[in-house]
């Protein structure tokens, strides 16, 4: 008898979370099958850390994730913790390294961590199921049949893992949130995270030009702010520290950008008036940003307006060289948008974690569905705390099963 013909477990989607949900039921001696309606498991694995996947981050605490109950990660990543994920990376003989920030990249291909969660499936006796799309799900008295395009498939238990919205291109799909509502769970509305800005007209034209000047600034956007390169794009603006903030940022809102973050610039403008008066402003903020950005800065129309461009320090009063320093500490854009599900890292929200057990991600009305990584609406920041969620939320599951 195959597997596939009497599983205890059915798994749909094969990507981190699902994996390593199969992996851990197998281990536990249970019949798992994992089907997915792609070509080819763990594709995000694979262009994941540009190519080097960031598996995890030592520093996975739950602070560090967004969800409508912030409580809700605590128990799975305690239990299943980025050390205990490093142990298999290393019983598997994969070189890794910390990139910054508590970050652990593999050292050679994510190709490393796929291969393995595949010989770690292999090994567990999991059988997967690929180019198998699920048509249609139904929960029955002894659990769930599905209808899928190599056939019906049924098993006491299933776990979605289907992931969220993000690249859609990759074969993305809504499927979770579909049936967490056909089974009567709530869903928190997703959108986009990790996820460049756009501009508006205007603040492109105050912009142009400047595409590709990076620099190190603390971005906030509501409460939150991050500290990391912020990168100004032809369409808006990216970099690290604008991902992040863009998880926590809602549509309409402000963001703000301390351009000089290690710099008081206001005290700093008016010593350097002190120390060489006829030096012109632009060339001073030279100094401190890239000079590209202060020459905009300093231009018409930019933030440091037309009028102060073309003056020497001297002839600016300490009360206009502190009003430069406050509004280059304090740069307000308003984003038009972002760019959307095509580039987004990750998708905030998802099945509502006030309908599932913390210790076990079941349904807490329907017992034996389960929901696991991306899906749920917990979503980690940049720099592996996805992949640790994947693994964590995965692992928990998979003692339940
Ligand atoms: P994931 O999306 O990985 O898997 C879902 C699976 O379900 C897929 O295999 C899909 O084909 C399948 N599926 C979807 N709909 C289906 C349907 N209707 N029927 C059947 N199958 C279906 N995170 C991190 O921690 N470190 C990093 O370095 C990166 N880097 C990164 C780069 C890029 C470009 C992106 C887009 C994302 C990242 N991430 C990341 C985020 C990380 O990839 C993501 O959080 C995890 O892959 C989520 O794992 P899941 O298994 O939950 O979903």
């Amino acid at each position: 008898m195959t597997v596939s013909s009497s599983p205890d477990v059915i798994v749909i989607g094969a990507g981190a979370a699902g994996l390593f949900t199969a992996i851990a039921a197998g281990k536990r001696g249970r019949r798992v099958v994992v089907v997915d309606h792609a070509p080819e498991a763990g594709a995000k694995i694979l262009i994941s850390g540009g190519g080097r996947c960031n598996f995890t981050n030592v520093d996975a605490q739950p602070a560090r994730y967004l969800s409508a109950n912030p409580h809700f990660c605590i128990s799975a990543l305690r239990r299943y913790t980025p050390r205990d994920f490093l142990d298999l990376v290393e019983r598997h003989g994969i070189a890794w390294h910390e990139k910054k920030l508590g970050q652990l990249f593999c050292d050679s291909s994510a190709r490393d961590i796929l291969g393995m969660l595949l010989a770690e499936a292999a090994d567990a006796g999991v059988e997967l199921r690929l180019d198998c799309a699920v048509r249609d799900v139904q929960g029955t008295e002894g659990g769930f049949v599905l209808d899928t395009v190599r056939g019906r498939m049924a098993a006491p238990k299933l776990v979605v893992a289907t992931g969220g919205l993000s690249i859609p291109k990759m074969g993305a799909t809504d499927f979770a949130y579909r049936l967490a509502k056909q089974f009567g769970l709530n869903v928190v509305t997703p959108r986009p995270g990790l996820v460049p800005f756009t501009f508006t007209p205007q603040d492109l034209a105050r912009t142009q030009g400047l595409s590709g000047v990076a620099l190190d600034a603390v971005v906030k956007a509501g409460k939150s702010a991050f500290r990391e390169a912020l990168l100004i794009t032809h369409r808006g603006l990216s970099g690290p520290s604008i991902l992040q903030a863009s998880s926590y940022w809602q549509p309409g809102h402000p963001v703000t950008v301390d351009l000089t973050p290690d710099l008081d610039l206001a005290e700093h403008l008016k010593a350097a008036k002190r120390a060489r008066p006829n030096a012109e402003l632009k060339t001073i903020l030279g100094d401190v940003l890239p000079r590209r950005f202060a020459e905009r800065l300093c231009g018409e129309g930019g933030a440091g307006g037309g009028e102060v461009e073309s003056r020497p320090l001297r002839d600016l009063s300490d009360k206009a060289l502190a009003a430069v320093g406050e509004q280059l500490r304090r740069w307000t854009v308003v984003p038009a948008g972002t760019e959307g599900y095509r580039t987004a890292e990750v998708t905030v929200g998802g099945v509502d974690t006030n309908d599932l057990s913390s210790k076990t991600l079941e349904a807490k009305a329907v017992p034996g569905l389960h929901f696991v990584g991306e899906a749920v609406d917990v979503t980690g920041w940049l720099g592996g705390y996805n992949f640790q969620w994947a693994w964590s939320s995965g692992w928990v599951a998979g003692q339940a099963l």
